[in-house]
């Protein structure tokens, strides 16, 4: 029989650093009254020198993995969604195997941007339905700030770091993943994008000079496309999962904007009290937004046994996003 995928167990771990938007104003042409209105951010956690993805990645799964009780050797896969790796071999996820000693595991990446973490849950989720694996960690881990170009305010100012991860294993009928699908359109590229260091590009003196190693994002074009991409896709996975937008308890979109969050919401016809939102103290951490928001709520009793919860991402690529999943 096929087995029901839940989440059992999360986590999640920030650097210490904190950027407020006072300290941005010191380094570019801002203010906090601009970053407050266009985005809802205050202040994002930021990597000291010396720190990176996979330590942040791996601090989030040790807390998920002991949460649902379980030993790092019980783990079957490591899927971390990061567009902001260690470096590009091995892959951050298996990098997090050794730290973890997941000695049991395969590690691998995904890059999907900000909806990497969706893209994880959907993947596991159909291995575990069908039996190939177990236990699973589903990782969102990012440090942006290093990929953040800090002489350009149109994208310093919403990123931060941060990671957040779930262990995901069968549940019982009627919980866990209900409904998840994802999607991409690659026509999108240069909406968000770092040109630099692959095989196109190359790294060389030009590319460095051309600040082709950094982030480089067109906001405003990717605005209007994330609402409606996960607007639709939410009343699709809704629809597929028998629901309609009242049953839902909690919909936790991908924190990339206040106003993003706000105009799904109504487009969904969802009300305020019943969309998280945590971008006023995190910013916009990729991959990591939803696992991270999805924690907070679980710690904080947000989430409870038998809450309908519904996720939705959008990021570069462009990818997006959505998941249905019943507590
Ligand atoms: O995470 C998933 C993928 N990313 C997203 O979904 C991001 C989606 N986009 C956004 O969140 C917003 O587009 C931004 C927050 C990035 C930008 O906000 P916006 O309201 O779209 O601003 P804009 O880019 O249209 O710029 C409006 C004005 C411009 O000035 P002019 O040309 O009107 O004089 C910008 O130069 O605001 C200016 N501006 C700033 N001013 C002060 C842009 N960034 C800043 C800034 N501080 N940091």
């Amino acid at each position: 029989m096929a087995n029901n995928a839940g989440i059992i167990g999360m986590g999640h771990a920030f650097p210490e650093g904190i950027l407020t938007n006072a300290d941005l104003e010191k380094i570019v042409e801002t203010s906090d009254e601009w970053i407050t209105s266009r985005t809802g951010i205050k202040q994002r956690h930021k990597a000291a020198e010396g720190e990176y993805t996979s330590q942040f990645g791996t601090k989030a799964a040790k807390q998920a993995i002991e949460r649902a009780g379980l030993q790092p050797e019980d783990i079957d896969l490591i899927v971390c969604a990061t567009t902001t790796p260690d470096q590009i071999m091995p892959s951050t996820g298996a990098l997090i195997q050794a730290q973890l000693g997941a000695t049991n595991a395969a590690g691998m990446d995904i890059f999907a941007a900000c909806s990497g973490f969706l893209y994880g849950l959907t993947m596991v989720e159909s291995m575990i339905r069908t039996g190939q694996i177990r236990n699973a960690l589903v990782i969102g881990a990012e440090v942006l700030t290093k990929y953040v170009d800090y002489t350009d305010r149109g994208t310093c100012v919403i990123f931060g770091d941060g990671a957040g991860a779930a262990v995901l294993a069968p549940v019982a009928e009627g919980k866990g993943i209900l409904a998840t699908k994802i999607r991409s359109d690659g026509r999108y590229e240069e909406a968000l994008y770092a040109p630099g260091g692959g095989t196109k590009l190359g790294t060389t003196h030009e590319t460095i000079d051309n600040r082709d190693h950094f982030f480089k994002m067109k906001g405003n074009e990717l605005f209007k496309v994330a609402v409606r991409s996960m607007a639709e896709i939410s009343k699709e996975m809704l629809d597929k999962a028998g629901y309609s937008v009242e049953d839902v308890d909690l919909v936790i979109p991908h924190q990339a904007n206040q106003r993003i969050t706000d105009a799904v919401a109504s487009r969904l016809g969802v009300p305020e009290e019943k969309v998280y939102s945590n971008i006023a103290e995190h910013g916009n951490t990729s991959s990591a937004s939803i696992p991270i928001a999805l924690d907070e709520c679980l710690q904080s009793g947000k989430i409870k046994e038998g809450s309908l919860v519904l996720l939705t991402a959008f990021g570069g690529g462009v990818t997006w996003g959505g998941t249905v999943i019943r507590f």
